[in-house]
């Protein structure tokens, strides 16, 4: 196997692996958003969901739901709890968070609740409590201000033991209305201990990928069941009692595991997003609506005379992530504290929205975005039918509009992966470039609840990404779908990372994606066998990539096979090499191995050192069968 060191084919792109964030599988509520309490502001579908009423029977005292919905569309209700001479333990409720909330022993938390009151004794006794209902920390918290308009308070205590599925207490005591709402309760270990942030654990997962960007919001629920519950990013910024929630798109018939409480809160939200991304040095690609809900679903669509408002979002996103103060949204984004533009340079039209209803309302989008900001690259949908007329159509009108980045998307067998290796060796490389936006083999078939996150799946996304690195003139940007799953409550399978209330592990497929991402090179080699690229001979698929910045060869060999197999690689035109290479192997004999809980790192990569033969500029590859190789 030759790969010519002296002449590098393509530049590979800085965005080429990155990560497509969407609010699945409690993804963001229930996910990175580190909010414990589930339905704080009494705002989802059932007033009291997640909530249930404590007290002794005969207690004077009682809890309601308000509704001020004249006076406040966003957040219109909150509750009204009467109490007379009421003490700790007579008149309460229960936040059983979500599936359970993760105490740490000795960790802070911080409780914080808004409150209007006239009663000048009136208090709140909190409790976190273990799975039995032992208490497990607690604190006292006096509402200091009788002076019946709103405010917001905060205490902050220490747990006294660890459990997975706690739950927490609100106890009432005074006499007298006590009116509360965004009854709140973070961990102090967010991730940069920011104050209602992210949980840590699993932002690290994502920054320890070094992901060259982050798609976000989603996905479906970009696009929402119908128009209504469409990601609208404008409501998704500033205050947090002033961001209207909805209902989660993956509640309903298409998720295969429907969470009747899933509701996205926007604690989460675009300001939150662009921040990650520069937290962890990824590019921020936000994705917006244009003006059809989900194709799969409704066909709802705006008619094109009234899709201003949706072009006018995505202008104004791009004010807010870039302009300076003086501007608007400019202004907006700094009064948030982040004077700084977020530096965007790439944005979504649509998720997975085809037809010529697509193109037209694109080419609306393309029009007014690039009138104003010509450098912007837009990406824009193509489906999910890879192989399909669907496809076809879609593909040949992206780019006869010079469609800057065409997201392709597919969630296919192993067996697709395998055969697609070669599928953009013959792509044009003018004009329009690929974003392989979503994507993930399938053990069992598409959205089935049987698919797992095995050994074969990820060994058969290493060998096709082979070739998308290895055409990287094209595809310049992708990214595995999706990415977080709570394995309490997932609607789809498999997923990248799975969480639990305390613990997080990455799949087999995460240490796949870590591996090209932290080995990402800057240009491709060209890497034949024969004169062909090595892409399917002998269950073999492979790449090379040369790093400039540490001046590296970087092989990548995918062995699909079950048997040893042993390939002399000549680094042509190298001009001075180490004895020593670094060799990452990720193998597992059993194709249906997966990671777990348990087993974090049942499939996870090892390091060792291999010989070069500096000399002869030959090393010598000994692939393990059922293995992917990274050679520095
Ligand atoms: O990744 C899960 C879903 O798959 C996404 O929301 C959607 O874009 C695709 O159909």
């Amino acid at each position: 196997v030759k790969v010519n060191v002296s002449q590098p084919v393509a530049d590979i792109q800085p965005t080429m692996w990155g990560v497509f964030f969407e609010d699945i599988n409690f993804g963001a509520d229930g996910g990175i958003y580190a909010e414990m309490v589930k339905n704080r502001s009494f705002e989802f579908y059932r007033p009291l969901m997640g909530w249930s009423v404590q007290g002794k029977k005969n207690t004077e005292g009682t809890i309601l739901v308000e509704n001020r919905q004249e006076k406040d569309t966003r957040n219109p209700r909150f509750l009204r709890v009467a109490t007379n001479n009421t003490n700790k333990g007579d008149l309460g409720l229960t936040n059983e968070g979500f599936r359970g909330m993760g105490i740490k022993n000795g960790l802070r938390y911080d409780f914080s609740v808004m409150y209007r009151t006239q009663a000048s004794n009136a208090k709140l006794h909190v409790e976190l409590l273990n799975a039995k209902g032992e208490p497990i920390g607690q604190t006292t918290l006096p509402l200091n201000q009788s002076d019946n308009n709103w405010h917001k308070q905060a205490v902050s205590f220490n747990a006294t033991a660890t459990e997975p599925k706690g739950k927490m207490n609100v106890w009432f005591e005074g006499t007298g209305v006590i009116d509360l709402d965004m009854i709140s309760l973070f961990p102090e270990d967010t991730w940069k201990k920011r104050p209602g942030g992210m949980r840590a654990d699993m932002i690290q997962m994502l920054a320890d990928m070094k992901p060259g960007f982050v798609r976000f919001p989603g996905g479906c629920i970009v696009e929402g069941f119908d128009l209504d519950q469409r990601y609208q990013w404008k409501k998704t910024i500033g205050p947090l009692e002033e961001r209207q929630l909805v209902i989660n798109r993956w509640n309903f018939e298409f998720a295969h595991r429907p969470t009747p409480d899933y509701f996205q809160t926007f604690g989460l939200g675009f300001f939150e997003y662009f921040q990650l991304c520069e937290d962890i040095g990824a590019e921020p690609l936000p994705i917006l609506n244009c003006g059809m809900a989900c194709q799969f679903n409704t066909a709802e669509l705006v008619p094109l005379e009234q899709l201003d408002p949706y072009v006018q979002d995505a202008v104004d996103l791009i004010e807010f992530a870039n302009g300076d103060a003086s501007t608007p949204w400019g202004k907006v984004r700094a009064s948030l504290g982040h004077p700084k533009p977020f530096n965007l340079k790439l944005l979504g039209v649509g998720n997975e929205n085809w037809g010529p209803q697509y193109i037209d309302r694109l080419a609306i989008f393309q029009k007014a975005i690039k009138a104003k900001y010509p450098d912007m690259k837009l990406v824009c949908s193509s489906g999910t039918d890879p192989n399909g007329e669907r496809f076809d159509y879609l593909n040949g009108k992206l780019r006869d509009m010079k469609a800057d980045l065409i997201d392709e998307h597919y969630y296919r067998r192993p067996e697709w992966f395998l055969e697609n290796a070669r599928r953009y060796d013959n792509y044009d490389r003018n004009g329009s470039k690929i974003f392989a936006g979503e994507w993930a083999a399938q053990s069992d078939k598409t959205v089935s609840v049987n698919n797992k996150n095995n050994w074969l799946c990820a060994l058969s996304e290493a060998a096709f990404m082979t070739g998308l690195e290895r055409n990287a003139a094209v595809v310049n940007m992708a990214s595995y779908a999706p990415l977080f799953a709570n394995a309490d409550a997932w609607q789809w399978t498999p997923d990248l990372i799975w969480v639990d209330n305390l613990r997080v592990y990455g799949t087999p497929n995460y240490y796949v994606q870590k591996l090209y991402s932290l080995n990402k090179g800057t240009h491709t080699l060209k890497m034949t066998q024969n004169n062909e690229p090595l892409a399917g001979q002998d269950s073999l698929y492979a790449s090379a990539a040369w790093d400039k910045a540490t001046s590296e060869v970087i092989l990548k060999v995918a062995n699909v096979s079950d048997k040893t197999q042993t390939r002399q690689i000549q680094l042509d035109g190298a001009k001075k090499l180490d004895p020593k290479g670094k060799l990452t192997l990720l193998k597992n004999d059993n194709l249906d191995a997966v990671n777990s809980f348990e087993n974090a790192t049942n499939v996870s990569p090892v390091d060792q050192t291999i010989p070069v033969d500096a000399r002869k500029k030959t090393v010598a590859l000994t692939l393990a069968p059922k293995s992917f190789s990274v050679v520095r």
